[in-house]
C-alpha cells in the first residue's frame, strides 16, 4: 500500500478488462478515486464501482473511445466533476489483431495506431494540460509493451504503435520534467488477459510463449497493477521517462539462455 495514493484522482482507460481492470481495482485498494473508462464493455463496471467503494475508494464509470478527442476531454472533466482533481492518468486502452503485414489493411493499421498511440497521446496531452492549469505535479503512465523493443511479425501495426508510445513518453517526460510532471511507460510481457485468452488456451501456443519467458510463466494482470501503483506513488518520485518492463525477463534475449550463442 502507498499511503499517498489515498484520495488521489486517477483515470484508467480501458478499465473494463485485463490489465486496465486490475490497475483500476488496485488504485481502489489504495483508496484512490478512480474514473473507469470503457468503450463497449460496460458489464463489469457496476461491480467494479462497488468493489472499489468496499475498499474505501470511490469510482465512476465513463464510456468513451480514447481515439476521439471529445471522449478523452470528457474523461478529464469527469475526474474534475466527481473528484475535484486529476493526479494520475493511466493510458491503458489498447487493441491488437494478427495479420501478416502484406495483407494488413489501411483500416486495421489506422485502428490500432488510433487507439494505442493516438489514444495515449490524447490522454497524455489532456491530462498534462489539466495538471499545468491547476498546478498539479501529477503523473502519466502509458501502457507500452515488450514490443516497444521486440519486433513482432504479423503485428506490425501493434509494434509500431508501441514503438511510438516509447518515444512519445520519453519526449513528454523531458518536456514536462521541469513542471514536476512525471511520464512513464509500463512494458508488460505476456499476461493473461482477454486480448490473448484464446491464444493461451491452446496448450501448444501457451508452451511456445512460456519458452520465451525466462521466469517460465505468463504473468497475471495484478503483477502489472502493482507496477502502476508504485510508479504513481511518491516512492517513484525521481522516476521519469522510463519503460518499466514487467515481463519475466522476456526482453532479455531468452534464446541465449543456458549459454547458447
Ligand atoms: C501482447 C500480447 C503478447 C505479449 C508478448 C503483448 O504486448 O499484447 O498479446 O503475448 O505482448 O508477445
Amino acid at each position: 500500500m502507498y499511503e499517498d495514493l489515498r484520495g488521489k484522482s486517477v483515470i484508467v482507460t480501458g478499465a473494463s478488462s485485463g490489465i486496465g481492470k486490475a490497475i483500476a481495482l488496485r488504485f481502489g485498494r489504495e483508496q484512490a478515486h478512480v474514473v473507469l473508462n470503457y468503450n463497449s464493455n460496460n458489464k463489469p463496471i457496476q461491480a467494479m464501482v462497488e468493489e472499489i467503494e468496499s475498499y474505501g475508494g470511490k469510482a465512476v464509470g465513463v464510456q468513451g473511445d480514447v481515439s476521439e478527442e471529445e471522449s478523452v476531454q470528457a474523461l478529464i472533466q469527469a475526474a474534475h466533476d466527481n473528484f475535484g482533481s486529476l493526479d494520475v492518468m493511466v493510458n491503458n486502452a489498447g487493441i491488437e489483431n494478427e495479420v501478416p503485414s502484406e495483407k494488413l489493411s489501411l483500416e486495421d493499421w489506422k485502428k490500432v495506431i488510433d487507439v494505442n498511440l493516438t489514444g495515449a497521446f490524447l490522454g497524455s496531452r489532456e491530462a498534462i494540460n489539466y495538471m499545468l492549469e491547476n498546478d498539479i505535479k501529477g503523473t502519466v503512465i502509458n501502457m507500452s509493451s515488450v514490443h516497444e523493443v521486440i519486433p513482432w511479425p504479423h503485428f506490425v501495426h501493434y509494434a509500431a504503435s508501441k514503438g511510438g508510445v516509447k518515444l512519445m513518453t520519453e519526449t513528454l517526460a523531458l518536456e514536462f520534467a521541469p513542471k514536476g510532471i512525471r511520464v512513464n511507460n509500463i512494458g508488460p510481457g505476456a499476461i493473461y488477459t482477454p486480448i490473448n485468452e484464446e491464444k493461451f488456451q491452446d496448450p501448444e501456443a501457451r508452451a511456445s510463449v512460456e519458452s520465451m519467458i525466462p521466469m517460465g510463466y505468463i504473468g497475471k494482470p495484478e503483477e502489472i497493477a502493482s507496477v502502476a501503483a508504485w510508479l504513481a506513488s511518491s516512492e517513484a518520485s525521481y522516476v521519469t521517462g522510463i519503460t518499466l518492463f514487467a515481463d519475466g525477463g522476456m526482453t532479455k534475449y531468452p534464446s541465449f539462455q543456458g549459454g547458447r550463442g
